[in-house]
């Protein structure tokens, strides 16, 4: 009888283990959050990262934004250029591959005078989350890419992330897709080359930060709005690197739903585990009535 409830204890206990391994938030800088003057290697000192956990890079955007950045950058200060960089005022990093990751502030000074910039050292311990499905994007949805749509009502509330796919839908000879730079975009400069033609371009979204499309057409750009700027979320793809499996297998519900946010795909595991813990345990203690 014993042995049967200490056994039962410990089935239900793995129940709610997960919990207690599950992917952390981090607050960089705490408090203080991302600006001038502040040890963050101080900040860092003490903190465990795993593959999987959060940072959230917290600053005024008009005075700040944040790049990843390589070892040599990091150490010189060299920004990278201003596509690559985050600049939200509320930026969430999930880190998603083991190793060193470094990142700055790419205002001039703020990294090399005022010391705005942060090294981590990420552990593959913990279980990875798991990786959100790629979204598809059908551009301007059932309107496609025409002239006279508001692409940026189109893209607003839309979360796009690395990995994700535009697809840009037109008549061919009608229209085209450049991607160009923020001046191109705002000055409806039409690059000399570099566009697809096909009248259904599948662009993959390969890096974060804010990327440029526009319709090469004579006045389609600069009268028809025939343009699309979005910001793209997320870290660039790591080299793959083979994740240990978690030591229990855990159990998984369905896939998540295209619109499932990382944190809600969390919480319903979590809500799962809980399920699965509590049953087990109230079923060994009414075996013990
Ligand atoms: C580091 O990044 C800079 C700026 O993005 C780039 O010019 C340089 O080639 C990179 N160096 C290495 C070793 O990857
Ligand atoms: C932006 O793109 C245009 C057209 O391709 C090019 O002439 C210009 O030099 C680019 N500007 C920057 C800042 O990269």
């Amino acid at each position: 009888m014993a042995s049967k409830i200490i056994f039962c204890f410990m089935i239900g206990f793995l129940g709610f283990l997960p919990e207690i391994t599950k992917a952390t938030e981090y607050w960089v800088g705490g408090e203080k959050g991302w600006t001038l003057d502040v040890d963050y290697q101080a900040w860092a000192k003490d903190k465990t990262f795993k593959v999987g956990d959060t940072l959230v890079f917290k600053y005024n955007k008009d005075n700040h934004n944040v790049f990843k950045v390589n070892q040599t950058s990091f150490q010189n200060c060299l920004v990278p250029p201003p596509s690559q960089g985050l600049t939200s005022g509320h930026d969430v990093i999930t880190l998603a591959s083991p190793g060193k990751h470094w990142y700055i502030c790419g205002f001039p000074t703020h990294c090399s005078d005022h010391s705005q910039k942060l090294v981590i050292t990420v552990e593959a311990g913990a279980p990875a989350p798991a990786p959100l499905p790629a979204t598809e994007y059908w551009v301007g949805g059932d309107k496609g890419w025409t002239i006279d749509v508001d692409y940026q009502a189109w893209a607003k509330g839309k979360n796009f992330k690395v990995g994700d796919t535009l697809v840009f839908k037109y008549t061919k000879g009608h229209h085209n897709v450049f991607k160009v730079n923020q001046t191109s975009f705002k000055d409806c400069i039409i690059p000399s080359s570099g566009g697809v033609t096909s009248g259904h371009d599948v662009i993959t979204l390969a890096t974060p930060g804010k990327k440029w499309y526009i319709c090469g057409f004579p006045s389609h750009c600069s009268d028809h709005k025939q343009k699309l700027v979005i910001t793209v979320e997320g870290e660039a793809p790591a080299p793959a690197t083979p994740i240990p499996a978690p030591a229990t297998p855990v159990p998984t519900p369905g896939p998540a739903t295209k619109d499932d946010s990382n944190n809600s795909y969390r919480v319903t595991i979590s809500a799962y585990r809980i399920f699965v813990g509590g049953v087990i345990l109230i079923w060994t203690i009414l075996t013990l009535v």
